[in-house]
């Protein structure tokens, strides 16, 4: 049976239902003795997500799950269940590996802190991945070869001689996890050769993406490529990439939620925030001439505030992410505000995008509720013509912050019902997932949010007859008048 086969229904037009076996069979029942095993992260309360919850996912889910868990019988599963979560929590951590030589792709093409070449444009790679089927896999376009051979002499230079440039340290730790040696700064060519294998690899895959997108496209249903659109990365690595963007509709979600009644004013105190990711060089022609940054975090309490959503003396925001990066980063933000000091976040505003005037208003204003405009870092001369601000974020806010190493799949907090989330938010998470994998995450996201508590999201999630999280309304956002450069942000309200 296909998935197609299992998910059918559609409600209020927003999201796929599962309308499989709304009944659980009471034999089954006896078997849903819950259990719980301690994860072995840091946190105590931090458990993995116990079979009895997970059960109704593998029920309705089963021409799906993954090959360890199909065609068994409940009371195999049951068993298999410990050993399989927490092999496959090993799993998820290690795509973070790969995600990082995706990163350091990014870093390659838009760099400009290690090179005096151009940065290879958002059209110029879409070129790229264009022309990359119809030449030799090893072969890029020959207009950009000669561009991409000067950037990765020049990056490999600098990862030989990095000198406390973070993205150069952190791209020569990343080389050589894969082996790569560097002695002084004799030319490299391991190091070349991998860069430039990384480079290919990436374009390829962009490719497929392209196909997927256009595959799903073609289904002339918008909520069923929607839904084929929040899985297209399941087999990618994880990256930690972020942007403005999916803050700005983040924000406009916000509003309608308090202009529709949704959410009153003053509602929200405990916040949530599903992966934050961290500014490195973001693949829609991100920068590195600042330090790296999170900002999800500071743009959502900034929003809270804004819309009188939430009081500056209740607002806690808390990040779950499974990156030691993303989390250590928060955490060192924290620390260094117990002791006063402020956070500053660097904002480029447009380059060639243009930019929608809504989001120009919001880049403006970012920052206003829990900071101070300060003058930003210098834009390189190789960036002439893109306009920044910087704001400092207040220590009083910073302080805010908390993290939870979590892996959102297969992990959750357990937490008394006066302490779970108001609002938790995940942007760009779950499209790293298959569906399975969300249903689970969706069960974990359930377990931690108060009773008439939202998710928010620009993926579209399946809700399973067990799940109590409903989807509400949604939002559609442009950022710009380029083709499918958007998010749609839905909303789920964890229901009685
Ligand atoms: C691409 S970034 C998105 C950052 C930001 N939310 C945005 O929209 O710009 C993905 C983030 O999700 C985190 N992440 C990925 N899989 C996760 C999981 N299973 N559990 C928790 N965090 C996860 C990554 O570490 C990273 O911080």
């Amino acid at each position: 049976m296909s998935l197609q086969a299992v998910v059918r229904s559609r409600t209020n037009g927003i999201t796929p239902r599962c309308e499989t076996s709304k009944k659980c069979c009471l034999g089954f029942c006896l078997l849903l003795i819950s259990w719980t095993l301690r994860a072995t992260v840091a946190q105590e309360e931090i458990v993995y997500t116990p079979f009895s919850e997970a059960w109704p996912v593998l029920e309705a889910l089963s021409p799906i799950v993954p090959p360890g868990l199909r065609n068994e019988s409940p009371q195999k599963l049951e068993s298999v269940w410990p050993s399989w979560v927490k092999a496959h929590d090993v799993e998820i951590r290690e795509r973070l590996g790969k995600g990082d030589e995706d990163t350091i792709v990014n870093f390659l093409l838009f760099g400009t802190s290690f090179t005096n070449q151009p940065r290879l444009a958002a059209a110029q790679l879409r070129r790229l991945s264009t022309d990359s089927t119809e030449v030799p896999e090893e072969e890029a376009p020959p207009q950009y070869r000669a561009l991409i051979h000067s950037r990765v002499r020049d990056l490999v230079h600098g990862m030989a001689a990095p000198g406390n440039n973070e993205r150069l340290l952190f791209a020569r730790r990343v080389a050589e996890r894969a082996g790569i040696r560097f002695s002084g700064a004799a030319p490299n060519e391991r190091a070349a050769r991998y860069l430039y294998q990384n480079y290919l690899r990436v374009v390829r895959e962009q490719d497929r993406y392209q196909q997927l997108l256009a595959a799903a496209h073609s289904l002339g249903d918008p909520t069923e490529e929607f839904a084929e659109r929040s899985k297209l990365y399941k087999d990618r690595g994880l990256s930690l990439d972020t942007s403005l963007q999916p803050d700005f509709a983040l924000e406009a979600a916000l509003l309608t939620m308090r202009d529709h009644g949704t959410l009153p004013p003053g509602s929200v105190r405990r916040v949530g925030i599903i992966g934050p990711g961290l500014d490195f060089t973001d693949k829609q022609e991100g920068y590195d001439f600042y330090p790296t940054q999170t900002v999800q975090p500071f743009a959502v309490m900034d929003s809270l505030l804004r819309l009188g959503l939430t009081k500056p003396e209740e607002v806690e925001v808390v990040s779950l992410d499974l990156s030691p990066r993303v989390v250590g980063h928060i955490e060192r933000a924290r620390r260094a505000a117990l002791h006063g000091h402020a956070y500053t976040i660097q904002l480029p505003g447009d380059s060639a995008r243009g930019w929608k005037p809504e989001l120009v208003a919001y880049w403006k204003g970012f920052g206003d509720q829990i900071g101070n405009p300060v003058r930003p870092i210098d834009v390189p001369p190789s960036l002439q013509g893109t306009a920044s601000r910087a704001v400092s974020v207040r220590p009083e806010f910073v302080k805010r912050m908390r993290t939870l190493d979590v892996n959102i799949i297969l992990q959750r907090k357990e937490m008394p019902e006066d302490a779970k989330f108001d609002l938790l938010i995940a942007t760009n998470v779950f499209v790293y997932y298959d569906t399975f994998e969300q249903s689970l995450a969706l069960d974990n996201i359930q377990s931690m949010l108060r009773i008439g508590g939202f998710l928010l999201t620009n993926n579209l999630l399946l809700e399973l007859p067990s799940s109590k999280m409903r989807s509400v309304d949604y939002v559609s956002v442009e950022y710009s008048p380029r083709p499918a450069d958007g998010d749609r942000i839905v909303w789920y309200r964890h229901e009685p």
